[in-house]
């Protein structure tokens, strides 16, 4: 009930029975994709439910994906909390809209609503890429990269990470002495350097045909992300036979690559075509295997 106090306040009075009735929740399909907003999905899904999400999601009103906005963030952002496992990690790709020489901000203020609703902000990484085209402002230097934001429902459960980072110095660990002021002789051990250590935070990928996508259909879409991005972090953030989840599911590239790192997916997109070239390309893939 809505009503209004003498000092002229709004006061909003919820009925405690209804708010402790147990939302009803219909059974979701794994691997599947569903042509539907996000927050319908969402709904279908028991709480702690998703292992990980992989995802980019509009950036400000850069593009229009077949007519659709984007202005749900914040229930999005607490739905995608409501659904992650304790433990499960959500990656958030995004960058932001330059405005008469003013960048939006956007990124950062989900980045902060995200950990006000209680995500770890456990990394902010970098997604670098070939600078193409007029992106940003022309008198700033060229923009070559977007965030990816990695938030986590408290210490992530799963961390793997990926050591393809050749080391300088690579050497065998040794023990010796060393001569003290004192003419003593101090034992010690020398630790070594394996030849691989772990990767920067800052992941590089080309882009576009022959690059983002090893299948040709994946490019009817106008925003894909790299197949080796999605799947770096699924091998990440994630183990066989986890639940990956892509609110935004575009042409289908977290699918794909969860199916090929033995992951299941649920994936949402408004599109009717986008979800038509997310299931070919899946369907694509089965054949290989
Ligand atoms: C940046 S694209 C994602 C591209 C995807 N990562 C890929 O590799 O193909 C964002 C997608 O989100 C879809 N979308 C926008 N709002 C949505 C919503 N509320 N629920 C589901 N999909 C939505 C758009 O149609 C668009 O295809």
């Amino acid at each position: 009930m809505v009503t209004k106090t003498r000092a002229g306040e709004i006061v909003i009075e919820t009925n405690a029975k209804e708010l402790m009735k147990p939302v009803k929740r219909s059974c979701i399909k794994l691997n599947s994709i569903y042509n539907e907003n996000c927050l319908d999905t969402m709904a279908k899904m028991s709480d702690n439910f998703i292992d990980m999400t992989v995802t980019s999601p509009p950036y400000d009103d850069m593009r229009k994906y077949g007519g659709n906005t984007f202005n749900e963030f914040e229930l999005i952002a607490q739905e995608l909390y409501r659904v992650t496992k304790k433990g499960g990690v959500v990656v958030w790709v995004t960058a932001d809209q330059t405005i008469k020489g003013d960048e939006t901000g956007t990124s950062f203020k989900q980045a902060l609503y995200f950990k006000q609703i209680g995500f770890d902000l456990f990394d902010t990484m970098i997604y670098l890429k070939p600078p193409r085209g007029a992106v940003g402002n022309n008198k700033t230097y060229w923009q070559t990269f977007e965030y990816m934001f990695v938030f986590s429902k408290g210490t992530p459960k799963t961390i793997n990470l990926i050591k393809d980072r050749e080391n300088k110095e690579a050497r065998e660990g040794d023990s010796g002495t060393k001569r003290l002021y004192d003419g003593t002789l101090l034992k010690r051990n020398r630790t070594g350097y394996s030849k691989y250590g772990r990767r920067t935070n800052a992941w590089e990928y080309l882009i576009g045909s022959g690059h983002s996508a090893s299948d040709k259909i994946a490019y009817k879409h106008p925003a894909i992300f790299p197949e080796k991005l999605a799947q770096d972090h699924i091998i990440s953030w994630s183990k066989e036979g986890d639940i990956v989840y892509d609110p935004f599911m575009g042409s289908g590239t977290t699918a794909k690559m969860a199916i090929l790192n033995k992951r299941k997916y649920i994936g949402s997109e408004l599109s009717c075509e986008y979800c038509e070239i997310a299931q070919k390309r899946i369907e694509c893939d089965d054949e290989m295997h």
